[in-house]
């Protein structure tokens, strides 16, 4: 495969991306065409930025591809993105496969139909053994629903004496998201010019880059991911640390420190 533009260099490690696919009702709209035809060309965008991922190795791929709060959307099209779904998997699940791909569903999954539950089923369990990277699809997720699964199921183990309470860490309770086993996104990318991550990987997002960008969902490709792979590499990740080189002003601070801390002992 030739790449369809110079690549950028990336920084290492290359990061989990998540991608919050929005836009595909206005990229319609803005064309005269139907809801449906935006989730359809929202479709191929799929296609196009798995292709790029696997290209540029990235690791871990993650799309919200549909939240809890979708399901409030009429019938009509809560059962188009079923399909889509269905569809785009019975396409394209033999080359993932093929490709190296991980698939792994990530959402609250009981009470979905039993079909869609089989062919969740089946993705996973046809591309377990690979490892050259993992999609991870949020489908019928939210991340509040997600953080009450977990407190529940940690709340569970105590009831039953399985785990005490002085042992929930930060880490007991990462086990216990839908997520668990998988590192968090380092760069969470949401299209359409829309602010915010409507529910998305909330607890995850703890020191994910954010990058956000005006074009639609349907319209992102590979330069589009190039373009956010690159500003991320710009970002400097300090996880509330400081991450400074230049010790010229040591004297300084040492002497402000001691000062400050005098000043409040003797108060
Ligand atoms: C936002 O567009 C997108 C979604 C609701 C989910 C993304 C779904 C797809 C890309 C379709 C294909 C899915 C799979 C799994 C193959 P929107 O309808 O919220 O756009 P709007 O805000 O402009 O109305």
């Amino acid at each position: 495969m030739t790449p369809p533009h110079e690549i950028i260099e990336m920084v290492e490690p290359l990061p989990h991306v998540a991608i919050i696919m929005d836009g595909n009702g206005r990229w319609a709209k803005s064309r005269g065409l139907s809801r449906p035809e935006g989730h359809l060309a929202g479709a191929e965008a799929i296609k196009r930025i798995v292709k790029a991922a696997l290209y540029r190795n990235l690791p871990v791929l993650t799309l919200f591809a549909f939240s809890s709060e979708n399901r409030l959307r009429p019938e009509a099209e809560v059962n188009f993105l079923f399909n889509l779904m269905h569809r785009y998997f019975d396409e394209h699940l033999k080359d993932l496969a093929k490709e190296g791909v991980y698939i792994k569903i990530t959402g609250e999954i009981d009470g979905l139909p039993q079909a869609t539950l089989k062919l969740i089923e089946h993705a996973q369990n046809a591309t377990r053994v690979n490892s050259k990277m993992t999609l991870q699809i949020a489908f019928n997720y939210g991340s509040q629903e997600e953080i009450v699964y977990a407190a529940k199921s940690i709340a569970t183990k105590v009831s039953e004496n399985k785990l005490s309470p002085a042992d929930i860490t930060k880490e007991v309770f990462e086990e216990h998201l839908r997520t668990a086993g998988l590192q968090s996104p380092d760069l969470i990318i949401r299209t359409s010019g829309e602010y915010r991550l409507s529910n998305f990987m909330l607890w995850q997002a703890a020191y994910a880059e954010l990058y956000f960008t005006d074009v639609y969902w349907p319209d992102f490709n590979e330069r589009e991911l190039d373009v956010a792979l690159k500003e991320y590499s710009t970002r400097e990740r300090r996880f509330g640390r400081i991450i400074d080189d230049d010790n010229s002003n040591d004297k300084k601070n040492k002497s402000f420190h001691e000062k400050f801390s005098l000043e409040k002992a003797s108060k």
